[in-house]
């Protein structure tokens, strides 16, 4: 077996786990990494938090297949993939925006992992291997994780990270709008003891910033794309070796913007649970919208946890 699998024992995750939906939580760390291209010297993976499906697709994720034209997104949840995925997804395919409004995001461009934390009618896996080539692959898997394939084929692939209040507020919302039972500030003491699904967070982040030879990946933040969203065009374009028009690229902001993702059904995704009317999947997009969502309380909490966790100041910059 080459994964090792951990109960939660911390006894607040314990109190809470019955009342906030999370029963079936558990702590899964890889055991060959060997292959990992990484500069961190003596670096050992740590276990990342997902549920219990994960022992039953263990097997499809080590053997999933990775091709040279396949196109990979790569995230922490909550770090503005969608968004991204809609950028790379339209670059790669000539602006065909009519194309990308007939069929869902989650159709043109499958979430490979999802298995591994929802059930689902087929294994995602599955449908990734069954997803016409030229594929686009999203992932939230750890560097520790990826299929070995990948290593050995190192496909295009863009990694988008955001600011820790800003994934931990638009975390919580999105955990409530699925299965999630828990206050904030429950989901959040919670969150910094890496307990929610795919942390530690920012440990996922240091790790694919700290690869060698992978020129293969090109790095996004989600406030540069907030902020000066042409020049991450640009960026993109040029790693893809794709050139367009101004005409064009005005209609590739325009389709990006905020407000017209938020209209646009084929990245709003639509609550798994109908009967849920929490926030929209798209829900408010900002940059630092947490000054205004946190507590001081929450704030100082956050800041405590990054800076124990990355005591390196080099490090730190990804997280300001
Ligand atoms: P908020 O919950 O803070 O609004 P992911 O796709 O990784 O799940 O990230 C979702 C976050 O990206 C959500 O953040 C969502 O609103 C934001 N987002 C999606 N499209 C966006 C856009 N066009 N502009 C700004 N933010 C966007």
């Amino acid at each position: 077996m080459s994964f090792e699998y951990t109960e939660i024992t911390d006894p607040l995750f314990v109190e809470n786990k019955g009342q906030t939906g999370e029963d079936d939580y558990i702590m899964v760390r890889a055991k060959q990494y060997s292959h990992v291209p990484i500069k961190i010297p003596n670096w050992t993976p740590q276990a990342h938090c997902y549920t219990t499906l994960f022992k039953q697709y263990e097997q499809e994720l080590l053997e999933a297949e990775v091709y040279p034209d396949d196109v990979w997104v790569i995230s922490y949840p909550k770090s503005g993939t969608t968004w991204t995925q809609e950028m790379v997804w339209l670059i790669c395919n000539d602006l065909n925006f009519e194309a990308a409004r007939a069929e869902s995001l989650q159709i043109r461009f499958p979430f490979l992992d999802v298995s591994l934390i929802h059930p689902t009618d087929t294994s995602s896996f599955e449908r990734a291997k069954n997803t016409p080539r030229p594929r686009f692959i999203k992932t939230h898997l750890p560097v520790s994780m990826l299929p070995k394939r990948y290593w050995e084929v190192k496909p295009k692939t863009i990694h988008i990270r955001r600011n820790p209040k800003s994934v931990a507020v638009s975390y919580f919302f999105h955990s409530q709008g699925i299965h999630y039972r828990g206050s904030m500030d429950t989901f959040l003491r919670s969150f910094v003891r890496e307990h929610q699904f795919y942390s530690p967070y920012h440990a996922h982040v240091i790790e694919y910033h700290e690869l060698q030879d992978c020129d293969n990946i090109l790095y996004l933040s989600f406030e540069e794309m907030k902020h000066y969203l042409p020049s991450v065009v640009r960026k993109v374009c040029e790693f893809f070796g794709k050139a367009y028009s101004k005409p064009e690229l005005e209609l590739l902001y325009q389709h990006l913007s905020f407000k017209s993702m938020r209209d646009n059904p084929t990245v709003n995704y639509k609550s798994r649970d109908p009967t849920k009317k929490g926030e929209q999947f798209i829900r408010k997009g900002e940059a630092e919208g947490w000054k205004k969502e946190l507590t001081p309380e929450q704030i100082q909490l956050l800041d405590e946890w990054t800076k124990e966790k990355v005591p390196n100041p080099e490090q730190r910059k990804l997280f300001e």
